[in-house]
């Protein structure tokens, strides 16, 4: 059964997932056309998918962070990433701060782990799995410091420590300054902090 998700179309069937492939989640829609409802359509159709895939290799914080709350009302593909669609999570220690989404802002607590859940659309609308990117925050005086005392981490989306440099992270994060090194979701789908 394929879950086809047509411009003003909906059909709400279950989709089917099996082990090896990507549930048939899809859209004749292009990208750039997609409507909020329709990108949360397939967000709502791969979710399930993509987090059994992040989960799949027992690491703990693949599955910690859908305990978190989400600091961006629905995905979005801000550009970066890959071009993405991005949604984004943070866990008790930083939610309060993250979501005043401060243009000039101290550092964020030591222990806050933001995570932040990715997946594109092929040429052909199917929907691909993404990496799932973690940051956390750090005590000073490590190796972190080079980086803001942050520390980088992506999965993919079979759940698999993927060999990322610190600095490629940081480098373009790092033009986020004044934020932390934050970049914090596209502006219209942040959370409301109150
Ligand atoms: C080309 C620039 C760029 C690179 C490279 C990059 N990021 Fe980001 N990242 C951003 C931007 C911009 C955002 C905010 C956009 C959004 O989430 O919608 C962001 C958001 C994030 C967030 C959510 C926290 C925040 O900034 O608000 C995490 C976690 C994250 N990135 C992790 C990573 C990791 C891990 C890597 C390296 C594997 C990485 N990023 C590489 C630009 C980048």
């Amino acid at each position: 059964m394929k879950k086809l998700i047509a411009a003003g179309t909906f059909l709400t069937s279950l989709c089917v997932s099996s082990a090896a492939f990507a549930a048939d989640c899809k859209t004749d829609v292009k990208k750039d056309d997609l409507t909020d409802e329709q990108i949360v359509a397939l967000y709502d159709c791969i979710k399930s998918e993509l987090r059994e895939g992040y989960a799949s290799q027992g690491g703990a914080l693949t599955s910690e962070y859908t305990g978190w709350k989400a600091a961006a009302t629905q995905p979005a593909a801000p550009g970066v990433h890959g071009k993405r669609f991005l949604m984004t999570f943070v866990n008790d220690t930083g939610f309060d701060e993250y979501v005043k989404f401060s243009e000039e802002r101290g550092p964020m607590p030591v222990g806050t782990v933001i995570a932040k859940e990715s997946f594109n659309l092929s040429k052909k609308g199917q929907v691909r799995k993404g990496p799932l990117f973690f940051m956390t925050k750090a005590a000073a005086g490590g190796e972190s410091d080079k980086y803001g005392n942050w520390v980088y981490a992506a999965f993919s989306a079979k759940g698999k420590p993927m060999k990322i440099k610190q600095s490629f992270c940081h480098d373009c994060h790092s033009a986020y300054e004044d934020q932390d090194a934050l970049g914090y979701p596209v502006e219209d789908y942040r959370v409301s902090s109150n």
